[in-house]
């Protein structure tokens, strides 16, 4: 197998990369009191060691009252774990590698748990479940603290950074008409219409780091409430959701997929990054099930998944369908797993087992 295509560098703006592999951001909830520390930062050296290109972070929660609903889940704002983050970040560098923070609002989510509850109640597009409406006041200041958290990995020497406008949290819930029921102007009957929370997210946060920072937005049809969920049914809606997305400043759409190999629409082989890079003409990352068998939803049944080949990934690389490829699980186990293919190893990929979830391997 030639995969030479996956180890090209890739250049956009402030991002530099060696190879096509991103790490995918993965929650680890290993930073008490939301302070990254040496073994988170250990954790990510070892990927960069490994030679991953980029590394995106797990989410990081931006400075709103109940964004995480976990108190170890790490945060991006306050001098302590910035200050963690800086460390991670030198880290990351020193082994060669790039690295953004995924910024991350949970939305309305269920309580931890633990039992754990932030001060404040969850807060998302409508009053749903244990959550709250939020006012205009809370949608402003949202937006503003995701601007600021930009402007800060920028400051920080960060490589560029990532939106989390997937899976069910506080982006993705206006995108839904089941958790937006606005009449306002953050509501809407159609996508394009309740893509405007996060079409003024992304304004504000290419108002705070200029043009030349690289700018990702993280988005999926499948959220956790229903994983064969879809948001756009055909390629026009995908055109309506994220052409504005485009046009606000995103460089990079991470397109989160549970089977990097399935077509998105039918009628066409394309994946859903195939499909964001043909609509935006923007670049693209695929994901999903990269090197595995089995999909994200078996490790929510307790299940391992073997090794799977990588032929179908190297046969789209080539064909340029996307640009970038991130890696989850397999990464999560083996820090060594991109080194091992560019070094043709591929009998010692060894595929997810779940026991790599229980400590930063
Ligand atoms: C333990 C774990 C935590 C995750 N946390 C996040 C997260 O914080 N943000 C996010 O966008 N995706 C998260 N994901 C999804 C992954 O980024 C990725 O999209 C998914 O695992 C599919 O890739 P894979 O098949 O290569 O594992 C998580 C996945 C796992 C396994």
């Amino acid at each position: 197998m030639n995969t030479d295509n996956l180890f090209k560098p890739f250049y956009l703006k402030s991002l530099h990369t060696r190879n096509r592999f991103v790490m995918s951001p993965m929650t680890r909830a290993c930073a008490p009191n939301g302070v990254p520390a040496d073994d988170v930062a250990l954790y990510y050296r070892k990927r960069a060691e490994g030679e991953v290109g980029l590394i995106i972070s797990e989410g990081t929660v931006i400075d709103r009252p109940s964004s995480a609903n976990d108190p170890n889940v790490p945060h991006f704002f306050g001098q302590a774990a910035l200050a963690g983050w800086q460390k991670v970040l030198d880290g990351v560098h020193d082994a060669g590698g790039q690295m953004a923070p995924q910024l991350w609002h949970g939305g309305i989510q269920e309580n931890h748990a633990s039992g754990w509850l932030p001060g404040t109640s969850f807060e998302g597009p409508s009053g749903i479940g244990n959550g709250r409406r939020m006012s205009d006041a809370d949608i402003a200041d949202t937006i503003g603290a995701f601007g600021r958290a930009a402007l800060d990995s920028k400051r920080m020497g960060f490589n560029c950074v990532e939106v989390q406008g997937a899976h069910g949290y506080l982006i993705d819930q206006f995108f839904w008409p089941d958790t937006n029921w606005r009449e306002d102007l953050w509501g809407g009957k159609n996508l394009a219409e309740r893509t405007r929370f996060a079409v003024e997210i992304i304004k504000e946060i290419r108002r705070q780091v200029g043009e030349q920072f690289t700018l990702m937005i993280r988005l999926s049809q499948w959220r956790f409430s229903d994983y064969n969920s879809q948001l756009a049914k055909t390629p026009k809606e995908a055109e309506a959701w994220l052409t504005p997305l485009a046009d606000a400043g995103i460089d990079i759409f991470h397109c989160s997929t549970r089977y990097f190999w399935k077509p998105e629409f039918a009628g066409s082989d394309l994946n859903f990054a195939g499909w964001a890079k043909k609509i935006t003409g923007k670049a693209t990352i695929t994901v999903g099930s990269v090197g595995l068998q089995k999909d994200i939803t078996s490790l929510y049944r307790g299940e391992n998944s073997a090794a799977a080949s990588l032929d179908e990934l190297v046969r789209r690389m080539d064909n340029n369908e996307f640009d970038l490829v991130a890696v989850g699980r397999s990464l999560l186990a083996d820090p060594h797993w991109v080194q091992k293919i560019r070094e043709n190893r591929m009998e010692e990929l060894l595929g997810f087992n779940q026991e790599a979830l229980y400590s930063l391997v």
